[in-house]
């Protein structure tokens, strides 16, 4: 990625780009929990954007996305917002940097990605968290790496319509090669967790079901439990029992109810993973994988039939752990797959997918990498 990036770049804009990197990220296991205050698991992965950027001295903003063949350009004013969606996502950055004081100016850019789009595995943060991580280096504006992440969620609620939490841009700025890492997203407190289940993978199974969290479905689980965190007198679901959540189930809808419970559900799951990771307990770090997989397939909703059918053929291979990862609504499970049963998953993975739904899933091995970062 970096030869064709710096490649292109040199084609349009001549020399002197220096290039930035932000990854992807993988969840172990704490989803739809960020927004509630609650506990997220996540890492950064070996797949990401990489961008070829130098200032021109302009106030203008000049961007090619290698991947689509498409350009870009927009001035750095709240009324300059460029009609690609791709480039909302950098346009997005530049504000909410001046928003925080950051004195830009104008740029050249070309970036490239190599995280699959719609999978789960927040191509979006990756690309936030590369301008932003850039913008500030190359401005100077002494901004602060949590400042930075939530650069990229203010980028994603105010430029383009998605309310997300804050996991995917703290795993992409934060990562750590080899780490996973527990952030509590109320008191912002992180921990760095080595991980290496000896005799066990993580893999990633993508369905290729297309995922797209723009638009109502992810705003709305957000919207029922922040309905049911009110009702309950709380800043956040947070921290609610399952007597509190029954305690007021008259007084809310039926599906609130539901989604409330998963989350409830999953703040547990999250902390038990933790303790039962510290004792090399894998099977029940599997156990727990299931359980929030059916947990968000039945009460949160966000699963698809695809992706049931995964976790399903799954545990019929006897495979640890499987869910769906990320927001949600297609894209891929995670799987926690003793090395002796990979292949003959990954075989019946391929295979049993192929006959159902006419293609194949695609399988990426997942590779614990460093976050944001300028290369060499
Ligand atoms: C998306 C959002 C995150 C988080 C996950 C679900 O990736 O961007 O903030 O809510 O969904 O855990």
């Amino acid at each position: 990625m970096k030869e064709k990036v710096s490649g292109k770049f040199q084609e349009l804009f001549g020399e002197g780009a220096i290039l930035f990197a932000s990854p992807g990220r993988i969840n172990l296991i704490g989803e739809h929990t960020d927004y509630n205050g609650g506990f997220v698991f996540p890492g950064a992965v070996d797949k990401g954007i990489v961008a070829a950027i130098r200032l021109n001295g302009t106030d203008k903003v000049r961007a090619y996305a290698y991947d689509l063949g498409e350009s870009s350009e927009f001035g750095l004013r709240e009324e300059d917002k460029p009609a690609e969606s791709w480039a909302c996502y950098i346009f997005g950055v530049c504000r909410e940097v001046q928003k925080r004081g950051g004195k830009i100016g104008g740029f050249d850019a070309v970036f490239a990605g190599d995280v699959p789009l719609g999978a789960g595995m927040s191509s979006s943060a990756a690309l936030e968290s590369t301008f932003a991580f850039a913008l500030n280096d190359l401005f100077n504006c002494g901004i602060d790496k949590f400042e930075l992440a939530r650069i990229g969620q203010a980028t994603e609620h105010n430029y383009c319509g998605v309310n997300c939490g804050i996991m995917d841009q703290f795993a992409s700025v934060f990562g750590k090669k080899g780490c996973l890492m527990r952030l509590d997203c109320r008191s912002m407190e992180y921990a760095y967790f080595p991980f290496d289940p000896k005799g066990y993978k993580l893999v990633l199974v993508d369905s290729r079901v297309k995922h797209e969290l723009v638009g109502s479905p992810y705003n709305d689980r957000r919207a029922s439990c922040e309905r049911v965190a009110k009702v309950l007198g709380q800043e956040f679901l947070r921290g609610a029992t399952m007597e509190q959540l029954d305690a007021v189930k008259e007084q809310i809808s039926e599906e609130d109810y539901r989604r409330a419970r998963y989350v409830i559900g999953e703040e547990r799951r999250v902390l038990d993973v933790c303790d039962a990771l510290e004792k090399g307990d894998y099977e029940t770090v599997g156990k727990r994988m299931y359980e929030t997989h059916w947990g968000m397939s039945k009460d949160y909703e966000v699963s698809c039939e695809e992706l049931d059918f995964l976790a399903e053929v799954a545990e019929a291979c006897g495979v640890t752990g499987s869910r769906i990862m990320g927001g949600g609504f297609g894209g891929c499970t995670i799987n926690l797959v003793k090395d002796e049963l990979y292949d003959h998953f990954i075989a019946m993975a391929k295979e049993k997918f192929n006959a159902k739904y006419g293609h194949e899933p695609q399988i990426y091995d997942v590779v614990i990498s460093d976050g944001s970062r300028r290369l060499e």
